[in-house]
This record gives structure tokens, C-alpha cells and sequence, in this order.
């Protein structure tokens, strides 16, 4: 909605500040405190702030008519929990004006004898630093004492006057030790293609490099099902086929003999090299549905969520048994392809990135995957361009 009126533009006009102010989402946290005298106070805010690093410094701002502030400003200390976006009823409790609002509320106390409250997505706790007047607000500084990750949920947001939750466009692996700058550096001028692919086939999409010895996940586009952000992203796979095959079969026959002789078993070197062959032919790969293919995408997902560690998982062996670009695609074929990879080419003609669709719809009975495959190739060759790479035939 936009409006020319003048009169509505008036920042002393209290509902348009707040209709106007209502376009910034925020999230939702519950402060809460232990008064030295009577019960539990909390209230819910939305305009909690990080302030400073150094010291460690947050705020948030009370009504000067709240009632709950007084009682945490008493206690001279007090815990901001952070809320998942499942809590919505825990939230309407800490914004009314229940006498006790933590009544059959589950909590333990921090160290500081503030309150936690189970399954928050994270907390705060902190000391009062400061409180200014700011209109009809405080400000309050609070010093940061502890502070820890509690479920690691999605957040809640408030928005609008209404409630939700976080979706991620994209994202893109941490890069701690700086290993993958120039990755992330062109994924960076793909991901709006990623996005797309993504929202338009109601699937999900990751972006490969090959980096050193090893095929690592850099970014992710397209929403998950379950209740976490955490993805496949930052993921890192052997270097061997099928998974790599998108960089191996652009390489040229020397690297592709060496590449198989490091990663390939003898027996499966010629079969290995006929499924490059078709790759380079057709410009794509396809993975097809099988049981070692829903126990590979099982395993991924319980790494990424850390329901199992790294060195408990023989993904080679997972890898090996999956069934990937037969010779021929026919219609029956097509039904099972479940996976999509697309080659981007750098600037050296070398297959910099690649694209993987997969958690795709079944195309309709009669349309078969190839109007899928039609649109990889095309966002493939526009990535290509964007990152200043030409197409190797
Ligand atoms: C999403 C949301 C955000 C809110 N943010 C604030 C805030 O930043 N500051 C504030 O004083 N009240 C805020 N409120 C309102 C208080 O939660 C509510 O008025 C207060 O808890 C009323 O009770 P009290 O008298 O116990 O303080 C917010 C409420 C909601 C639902």
C-alpha cells in the first residue's frame, strides 16, 4: 500500500508510526527476571538489540507503563530468551498482563537466578548497565554475563502486527579459514539463479566446487521441510564419482585417467569413463532413485542436523552404490531421476561450480523430466555468463 496523503505521513500520528514502523520485523524475546520480592517477572519485547562486543553489551526498551519493568529493574539483572517460532502461546502469556505469568510455565534458573525458559532458542543473561529515558521508553543496557544456544531453532519473527518465521533465500557455507573465497566469490553471482531454480520447481538447489581433494557443498537455495535452517551447506564429499562426476567429465582425457586412478577401483575405471562420456554428451548428470540413494540423502541429513558424526559415516561407500546417468533416458528411467546436476564453467573453461536440484515434484504423468532438464541447462549457461566463464562443449 503507498499513499500520497500528507496528513499520513505525520510522524506524530501514532497509528501511521506504527503502521510505517510495522514494515521492520523484529524478533520476539521474553526478559525475565527474579525480583528480590514476589514472583517471576517477564515480559516480551521485540526491540532487543545487540550493542556492543567489547564489553559485551545488549539493550531493549520498555514502556514506561509497563509493569513487569520495575520488578526486573529491582532484580537488577535479567535473562533475554529468545523465542522459537513455535512458541506463540508462551509469547501471548509474557505480553498480557497475567498476574503470574509463570505459572505452569517450565524454566530453571542461570547462575545468576534468573530465568531460562525451556525451549527457547537461545538466552542472554545479563546485569543492568545502564537506563536512559527515551520518550515514553527506557532504554536498557544490559552487561552480558553468559550466554548460550538453547535449541538452535528457527526464531520467531513479528511482522505486520503478525507472527512468523525465517526463510532463507539462500545460504552459504561458513569460511572460517578462508579455503573457499573464490567459491563463495562466484556462487555469490549465481545464487539469484539458484533461488530461482528453487522456487520454481517447489525444490531444493546446492551449488559444488571442487576444492583441493574434496566436493564441498557452498551454498543452498529452497526451503527445508523440517524445523531447522540447518542444511546440507558447508558439507564436504570425496572427491570421487558420481557424486564429482560433473568436474570430472569436462577435464580432459590425462586428468580424467589420473582422477580415476585415484578415486576409482580398476574394475569400475572403463564404466566409470562410458558415464563421463554420456555427462559431456548430454552437458548433465542424473541421479536416479534407489535405496542407496535415500540412505546417502538420510545420512547428509542426520550429519547436518549433528544426529551423527563425520567420522562414523563412510560416505565413499554410501557414494559408490549410487545409480547415476544410465545410457539411455527412457520415459520409465525419467520417473526415477531424483537428482539434476549442471556443469558452470570458470573463466578457464574449467567446470568451476555445479548445480544440483533435487526434493523436485514428479512431473506430471506424460511430461517426463526433460522440461527440467531444460531449464537447468539454460540457468547453467546464464551462470556460466555471469561469473565471466565460457561453455566447453
Ligand atoms: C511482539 C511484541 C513485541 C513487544 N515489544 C515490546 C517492547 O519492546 N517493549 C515493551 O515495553 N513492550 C513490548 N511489548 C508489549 C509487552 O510485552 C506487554 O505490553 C507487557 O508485557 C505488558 O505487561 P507488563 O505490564 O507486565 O509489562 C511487545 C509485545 C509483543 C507482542
Amino acid at each position: 500500500m503507498t499513499t500520497s496523503s500528507q496528513e499520513s505521513r505525520e510522524a506524530t500520528n501514532p497509528n501511521w508510526f506504527r503502521q510505517v514502523l510495522g514494515q521492520f520485523p523484529t524478533g520476539v524475546c521474553v526478559v525475565a527476571a527474579s525480583p528480590p520480592n514476589g514472583p517471576m517477572a517477564g515480559m516480551v519485547v521485540g526491540s532487543f538489540t545487540s550493542v556492543s562486543l567489547d564489553p559485551p553489551l545488549v539493550a531493549f526498551l520498555p514502556d514506561r507503563s509497563s509493569t513487569s519493568w520495575p520488578k526486573i529493574e529491582a532484580a537488577g539483572k535479567f535473562c533475554v530468551n529468545i523465542l522459537g517460532a513455535d512458541q506463540e502461546s508462551l509469547c501471548r502469556r509474557f505480553a498480557s498482563k497475567a498476574p503470574d505469568k509463570f505459572e505452569g510455565i517450565s524454566y530453571r534458573l542461570a547462575q545468576s537466578g534468573s530465568p531460562i525458559l525451556d525451549d527457547s532458542v537461545a538466552w542472554i543473561d545479563c546485569e543492568i548497565h545502564s537506563v536512559q529515558e527515551a520518550g515514553d521508553h527506557y532504554i536498557v543496557i544490559g552487561k552480558v554475563n553468559e550466554l548460550q544456544i538453547n535449541t538452535g531453532g528457527l526464531p520467531m519473527l513479528f511482522f505486520q502486527g503478525g507472527y512468523g518465521k525465517f526463510s532463507p533465500l539462500s545460504l552459504v557455507a561458513p569460511d572460517p579459514l578462508g579455503t573457499i573465497t573464490e567459491q563463495l566469490r562466484l556462487v555469490d553471482m549465481v545464487r539469484s539463479e539458484m533461488e530461482e531454480l528453487a522456487a520454481e520447481f517447489s525444490a531444493r538447489c546446492i551449488a559444488t566446487a571442487r576444492v583441493d581433494n574434496e566436493i564441498v557443498i557452498i551454498a543452498g537455495a529452497g526451503s527445508s521441510k523440517r524445523h531447522t535452517v540447518s542444511t546440507l551447506v558447508g558439507q564436504r564429499l570425496p572427491n570421487i564419482p558420481p557424486t564429482a562426476s560433473v568436474f570430472g567429465a569436462w577435464s580432459g582425457d590425462a586428468k580424467i585417467d589420473l582422477w580415476l586412478r585415484a578415486s576409482t577401483a580398476p574394475s569400475a575405471q572403463a564404466e566409470v569413463k562410458a558415464s563421463l562420456r554420456i555427462i559431456r554428451e548430454r552437458g548433465y548428470s542424473v541421479g536416479l532413485v534407489s535405496d542407496a540413494q535415500r540412505a546417502f540423502i538420510t545420512t547428509l541429513a542426520k550429519l547436518a542436523d549433528g544426529g551423527v558424526a563425520a567420522q562414523d559415516v563412510d560416505l565413499r561407500e554410501l557414494i559408490q552404490q549410487l545409480s547415476f546417468d544410465p545410457e539411455q533416458l527412457l520415459p520409465s528411467v525419467q520417473n526415477e531421476v531424483r537428482l539434476i546436476s549442471v556443469p558452470v564453467f570458470g573463466p578457464n573453461g574449467d567446470v568451476a561450480l555445479a548445480l544440483t536440484l533435487y526434493d523436485f515434484p514428479k512431473p506430471p504423468d506424460g511430461v517426463g523430466i526433460q522440461p527440467y532438464l531444460d531449464r537447468m541447462l539454460q540457468s547453467a549457461s546464464r551462470a556460466t555468463r555471469k561469473i565471466g566463464g565460457f561453455v566447453q562443449e
